[in-house]
């Protein structure tokens, strides 16, 4: 009787675990960096929601923008796409390369706004 008990007990928690989104996702908690062949640092940190959420933003262009001959489309977004399929390792023209988009887009945003992480190991922690 004990051990039924204990298996329907487990099958519980299991299938409540299995479809709560905090355990069924793997969440994004970085930038991934496989891209880089032999990439220098740990990937970024960046827990995707929780980080646009805190930073209060609530358009997806902000980061996957589309733009159109150098004109950035308004009310498009790319959240389809990674941005390494636009931005390659070397910059092409006007498009920068992928580590530089980056830097420009993350590091950017926070010394603009004052607020969120500009040094290397506070973005790339060990
Ligand atoms: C705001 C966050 C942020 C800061 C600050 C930052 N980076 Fe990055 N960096 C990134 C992201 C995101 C990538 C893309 C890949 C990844 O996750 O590492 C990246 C990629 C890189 C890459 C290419 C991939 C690799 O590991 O070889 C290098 C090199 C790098 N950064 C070095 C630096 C250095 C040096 C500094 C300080 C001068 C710095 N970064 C500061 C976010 C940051
Ligand atoms: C502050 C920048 C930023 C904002 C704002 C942002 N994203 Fe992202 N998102 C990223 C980055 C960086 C990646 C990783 C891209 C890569 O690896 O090339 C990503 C990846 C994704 C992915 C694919 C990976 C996954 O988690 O499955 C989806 C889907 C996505 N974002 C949707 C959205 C949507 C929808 C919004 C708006 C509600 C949004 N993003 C807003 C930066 C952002
Ligand atoms: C559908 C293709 C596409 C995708 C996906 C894309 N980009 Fe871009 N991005 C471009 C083009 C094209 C430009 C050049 C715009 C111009 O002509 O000035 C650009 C410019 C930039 C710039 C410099 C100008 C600016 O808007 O600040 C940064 C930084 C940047 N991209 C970061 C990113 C990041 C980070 C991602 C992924 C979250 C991403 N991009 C995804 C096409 C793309
Ligand atoms: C449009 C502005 C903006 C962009 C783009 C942006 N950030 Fe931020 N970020 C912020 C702000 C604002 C904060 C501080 C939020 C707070 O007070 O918690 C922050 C905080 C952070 C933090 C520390 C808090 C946390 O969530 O762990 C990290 C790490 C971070 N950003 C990484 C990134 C990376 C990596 C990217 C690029 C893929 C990025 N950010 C792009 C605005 C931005």
């Amino acid at each position: 009787m004990k051990t039924i008990a204990l298996v329907a007990l487990s099958l519980i928690i299991g299938t409540v675990l299995a479809i709560s989104p905090v355990w069924s996702q793997d969440e994004m908690t970085v930038v991934d960096n496989t891209d880089f062949p032999n990439a220098q640092r740990p990937p970024s940190v960046f827990v995707h929601d929780r980080h646009n959420e805190n930073a209060g933003i609530d358009d997806c262009a902000v980061c996957h923008h589309v733009y159109d001959e150098g004109q950035l489309l308004e009310d498009e977004s790319s959240e389809d796409q990674r941005c390494v399929d636009c931005h390659y390792l070397e910059r092409m023209g006007d498009q920068p390369g992928l580590m530089e988009a980056f830097h420009a887009n993350c590091k950017g945003c926070h010394e603009q706004e004052g607020n969120g992480p500009i040094l290397c190991g506070e973005c790339h922690v060990r």
